[in-house]
């Protein structure tokens, strides 16, 4: 598929979506091709992170979501884990202070309680530094699965309800969805995957139902700007209709 030549957004350009999502996928697959130990390819990772970030910021996206790390990553061998772990200490402690001169909010989703107060210090840190800015937000997925966070907005509301604060009619998905991790962030509009494969792997179900899905067969270290601006391309010839009809004339 050709692509046109004008730039995303403005008046020249096609809709820029509010909230992107990426699944970043192929790191392993893109050092394998190379010949080189998969630790190569998560940092080539982070280096596709940081264009990634500035090229959101760039496109005028207001929220950019990185799945970083899966609840289902720790059945990774122990180096991996370590080497993952290790990349996004240094992402973190490099780039903060970039992000946050950038006026980037970090946001962080996922299950905070069963990780190492070393790595929930430094997500706090980052949460709170940048907590007053008012760019584009950049929320890391780490230790995040889907089906862990409604678990856990479930558990939370069935508190309310044993505390009497709510009763069984006030359960709905608005209800539920202020439970979520990020409840005051807009579902995705668009969501991408990187590498050809074509699933969610347990990436925001709940915030999904009416994200438009592009999967992109780049693995994600050669991710760019321009790859980016494909898949808001191909979003922007999209029809959604979030169950309705399509409008009437198009
Ligand atoms: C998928 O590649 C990628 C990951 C499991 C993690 C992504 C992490 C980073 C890019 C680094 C840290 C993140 C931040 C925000 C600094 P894979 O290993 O599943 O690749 P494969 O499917 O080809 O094996």
């Amino acid at each position: 598929m050709s692509m046109p030549k004008v730039s995303v957004g403005g008046s020249s350009g096609f809709d820029v979506p509010r909230h992107v999502a990426i699944i970043m996928d192929g790191n392993g697959r893109w050092a394998a091709a190379r010949g080189l130990p998969r630790a190569e390819g998560h940092r080539r990772g982070v280096e596709a992170v940081r264009r990634t970030v500035r090229s959101a910021g760039e496109i005028g996206i207001d929220i950019l979501t990185l799945f970083a790390f899966s609840s289902e990553n720790w059945s990774r061998p122990q180096s991996e884990i370590r080497d993952l772990l290790g990349l996004l200490r240094l992402y973190i402690r490099n780039d903060l202070a970039e992000l946050n001169s950038n006026n980037v909010r970090v946001r962080i989703i996922g299950d905070r309680e069963t990780l190492s107060p070393d790595v929930k210090r430094l997500l706090e840190e980052a949460e709170g530094l940048t907590r007053r800015n008012d760019g584009m937000t950049l929320v890391v997925a780490f230790n995040y699965g889907a089906r862990q966070e409604i678990t856990r907005a479930v558990r939370r509301l069935a508190e309310e309800l044993s505390a009497g604060r709510l009763s069984s009619s006030d359960i709905t998905a608005e209800r539920l969805s202020q439970f979520m991790d990020a409840p005051d962030l807009p579902d995705p509009d668009l969501i991408i995957r990187t590498s050809g494969e074509q699933r969610l792997s347990n990436f925001l179900l709940w915030q999904s139902a009416y994200s438009e899905l592009v999967f992109v067969p780049t693995f994600w270290p050669d991710f760019d700007r321009a790859a980016l601006e494909q898949a808001i391309f191909e979003y922007s010839r999209r029809e959604r209709r979030f169950g309705g009809l399509a409008a009437a004339g198009s």
